[in-house]
């Protein structure tokens, strides 16, 4: 009887501090186990006088239903306590700052809604054309025919003889000039592509087309437009300069100087010395492309300019290789987060 009586007291004293779940399972197993203490007192019935069996038989199976509910008891207890633990712990503190890595625009994209969104506020429509084109828009309606040395200037992916990967957004001119008669003031900004890759050229980038085309329309009119361009992209005292070149769709035709961004036209290595650097090609629209459209040459005249955006923005930001633009690092399109 005595043995019982330690027993109950040990026991729940050692429920009593239990702190875990698995603690108090092997606790259970020690006391009311196949092999436990109570099963071990109850063994040792035998050794009792008959007449004292039965009150203890009933004392050991009084103890083990008294144990057995404080078991129930205690797994409660502590079921409850651990719950209470893990979500203290797992707690998700919604006042914390977040942390995202934001998406954003790339930098192509922001020189070339940039560029747009300066155009557009001159009154020019912003226009989309193909980028899959025939040979008849990309090179001949432009005054390009099949074996014009121009063609040579523009490595031509072809999809068959007559339809190719647009070379430049000059098509859209035509394509336009066939819809629409003046006054006709347009952009068009898309992909274009050329067999052509190094640390300047890469087999697929972005031009924005530029076409006016109305009566009287002149070569001060490209200027006036293309110095607000300049102003606004690269600052108010940037000077824009016309050199002598040659498209076959435009007549005259030139090449577009910006003082250099870098050095202000003093000469730095980015200028090569020469204080100035060429943006992008322009002209009078050519009257041969014009009759090709369908437009009356001597009633009207047009200027026309492309530009490549990638190169907008190396100049603009300085940035050495057009390849950077296409690699989707992030060390480097996180510099234009703004
Ligand atoms: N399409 C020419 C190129 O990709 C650029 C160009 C030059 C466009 C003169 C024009 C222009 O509209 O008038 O090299």
């Amino acid at each position: 009887m005595d043995k019982i009586a330690e027993i109950k007291t040990v026991c729940l004293q050692e429920m009593q501090n239990c702190e875990s779940l698995s603690a108090l399972q092997d606790l259970k197993v020690k006391y009311l186990g196949k092999t436990g203490e109570l099963t071990g007192l109850l063994k040792s019935i035998r050794e009792l006088p008959a007449e004292e069996r039965p009150t203890f038989g009933a004392k050991v199976n009084e103890l083990r239903n008294l144990l057995e509910e404080a078991f129930t008891e205690k797994t409660k207890q502590l079921k409850a306590l651990e719950m209470q633990r893990k979500l203290q712990q797992e707690v998700v503190d919604i006042s914390l700052t977040s942390v995202p890595t934001w998406g954003a625009l790339h930098p192509v994209t922001l020189v070339e809604n940039k560029i747009s969104q300066l155009l557009t506020s001159m009154g020019f429509e912003v226009l989309a054309g193909p980028e899959i084109e025939t040979d008849y828009y990309n090179f001949q309606a432009l005054n390009i025919p099949a074996d014009h040395p121009a063609r040579d200037m523009q490595d031509t992916f072809y999809i068959t003889d007559s339809i190719l990967l647009r070379t430049q957004t000059s098509p859209m001119q035509a394509r336009l000039m066939e819809q629409k008669k003046p006054p006709i003031k347009m952009i068009c900004p898309g992909k274009v592509f050329r067999s052509d890759s190094d640390a300047s050229h890469s087999p697929v980038f972005h031009q924005i087309e530029g076409l006016v085309v109305d009566e009287n329309i002149t070569l001060c009119d490209l200027k006036g437009t293309l110095e607000y361009l300049a102003a606004n992209l690269f600052g108010k005292d940037t000077q824009v300069r016309f050199r002598p070149s040659y498209f076959p769709f435009t007549e005259p035709s030139v090449e577009v100087d910006l003082t250099c961004s870098n050095c202000g036209g003093k000469g730095c290595s980015l200028c090569k010395g020469t204080g100035w650097i060429e943006v992008l090609g322009a002209g009078m629209v050519n009257p041969v492309v014009l009759e090709n459209c369908g437009i009356d040459s001597n009633k009207y005249t047009g200027y026309a300019f492309g530009l490549g955006v990638e190169r907008i923005a190396m100049i603009k930001y300085g940035i050495p290789d057009i390849r950077l633009f296409y690699e989707n690092d992030q060390r480097f399109l996180k510099q234009f987060v703004k």
